[in-house]
């Protein structure tokens, strides 16, 4: 039988690709263990490194506001990483990385055992949802993974960088709030 202490004392000792070489923290996840929602990113940026903890540069400043918008904050929901060792020059995480890192996802996954999975931006969609996922055209889309409800929004990061594709952020996270309330038994939002 799993646990989250087992499982962290497990991936504290990973090496199961190079990254752990050039990280400085690894970044397991944070957020509340029985959460009934999960949100899935890429991997740590600089701040994140130096922090240990998910989203915590700019990029989670805005996914904490995102959050807020629907009543919801970091104790309601549990945020983790498709890797969990920063990609020297936050370059996207190589197929091989996420492949080496998967089997700590899915613990987490099989551990939170969340209703709803976002995943954030198309490198975690094509690892949760299907590899060909094109997020202009699949975010916002509803689909049932493994008995769970799984959806994709924009990265956070894509968010700052272009400022147009937010009120579709917006709508898409106006559906996470009705998906919520449809299928999640804690009193949320
Ligand atoms: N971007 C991510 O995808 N994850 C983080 O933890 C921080 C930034």
């Amino acid at each position: 039988m799993d646990s989250w202490e087992q499982l962290k004392h497990d991936c504290a000792g990973c090496r199961g690709c190079s990254l752990w070489e050039t990280r400085h923290e690894l970044v397991f996840g944070v957020g509340n263990e029985r959460a009934e929602v999960m949100f899935i990113g890429e991997g740590p940026g600089e701040q994140e490194d130096r922090q240990g903890i998910p989203f915590v540069g700019p990029a989670g400043k805005l996914l904490d506001d995102m959050l807020t918008m629907i009543d919801l904050d970091r104790n309601r929901v549990y945020i983790a990483n498709i890797v969990k060792c920063r990609p020297p020059g936050n370059r996207d995480p190589l197929g091989v990385e996420q492949d080496a890192c998967r089997g700590w996802l899915d613990r987490q996954i099989r551990l939170l055992d969340p209703k709803i999975i976002v995943c954030l931006g198309r490198i975690a969609a094509m690892g949760i949802i299907s590899p060909d996922f094109r997020i202009t055209r699949e975010h916002g889309k509803w689909y049932d993974i493994d008995g769970r409800r799984v959806m994709a929004t924009y990265h956070p990061s894509a968010l700052l960088r272009d400022v147009s594709k937010r009120p579709e952020a917006f709508m898409d996270l106006r559906s996470l709030r009705k998906e919520i309330r449809a299928v999640c038994d804690s009193v949320y939002v």
